[in-house]
């Protein structure tokens, strides 16, 4: 069996770590980035990649250093990595704004184009969007991050229709909040692993792109009382 590479943004620690221990069990050769040194990453983590990129996906050159350097064709992209800044809309100052947008989406966009050229010519891979229950419902504190959550979706929407006819999946997952901005994990820490765990093992059978969403059942049937109200009370 061919060995697959995987490329997963921000794993250093939380989702993206434990993300990396599971592609090595299941034999990918892992590839990760994040900005903290190598020499302070978990060891666990560091034995379970190939490869590791200390990159700030904030800054643009480095991004575009690693595409043109990185001769690796990777088979499977995480897009896991994101600034999870909260605060009120009117409190970001001077080039806040665009420092947030820039690390947790414009230049990872610029490497999910950069992969998926990589992809198409070969008319193969998957790819995963790590979005968030943000990204379908704002709130206060969260603009930026809501707004950059609902941006990934859209994406979604739109390259998975291009990519229809393809051999090119994409899937987006939207997880119900599992850990604190201190990397307190909630309960539902787990349960949101082995859901994405699920999604990777069966990469190779889907068939189709697709939305997954990874909500505790309270949250489900917050949505669904909303949605109900939505479609009776336009
Ligand atoms: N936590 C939640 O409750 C929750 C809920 C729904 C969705 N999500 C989403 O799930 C994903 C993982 O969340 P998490 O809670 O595991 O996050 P986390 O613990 O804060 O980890 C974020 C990771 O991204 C990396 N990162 C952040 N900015 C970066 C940059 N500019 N350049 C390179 N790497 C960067 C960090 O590494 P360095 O600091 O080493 O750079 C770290 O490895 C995120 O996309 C988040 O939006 C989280």
């Amino acid at each position: 069996m061919q060995i697959k590479n995987a490329l997963v943004t921000g794993v250093s620690k939380g989702l993206g770590k434990e993300l990396c221990l599971i592609l090595n069990s299941l034999g990918y050769k892992v590839h990760g980035i994040s900005r903290t040194d190598q020499a302070l990453l978990d060891k666990a983590l560091v034995a379970s990649l190939s490869t590791y990129h200390q990159i700030d996906l904030g800054d643009k050159t480095g991004v575009e250093q690693f595409i043109n350097q990185n001769s690796t064709i990777f088979d499977l992209l995480i897009i896991n990595a994101a600034e999870r800044t909260f605060k009120n809309f009117s409190d970001f100052q001077g080039n806040e704004i665009e420092s947030l947008i820039n690390n947790s989406f414009t230049h990872q966009l610029i490497l999910l184009n950069h992969v998926l050229k990589t992809m198409i010519q070969k008319n193969r891979g998957h790819i995963i969007i790590i979005s968030s229950k943000s990204g379908i419902k704002g709130y206060s504190t969260g603009s930026l991050y809501c707004a950059i959550k609902a941006a990934w979706i859209s994406i979604h929407e739109s390259i998975s229709r291009e990519l229809k006819h393809t051999g090119i999946k994409l899937v987006t997952v939207i997880p119900d909040s599992f850990a604190d901005t201190s990397g307190n994990k909630s309960s539902f820490f787990n349960k949101n692993v082995q859901n994405i765990q699920k999604i990777i093992v069966n990469l190779e059978t889907d068939q189709k792109s697709r939305i997954v969403f990874s909500l505790t059942l309270k949250t489900r049937f917050k949505l669904f009382l909303e949605y109900c109200r939505k479609a009776v009370f336009v």
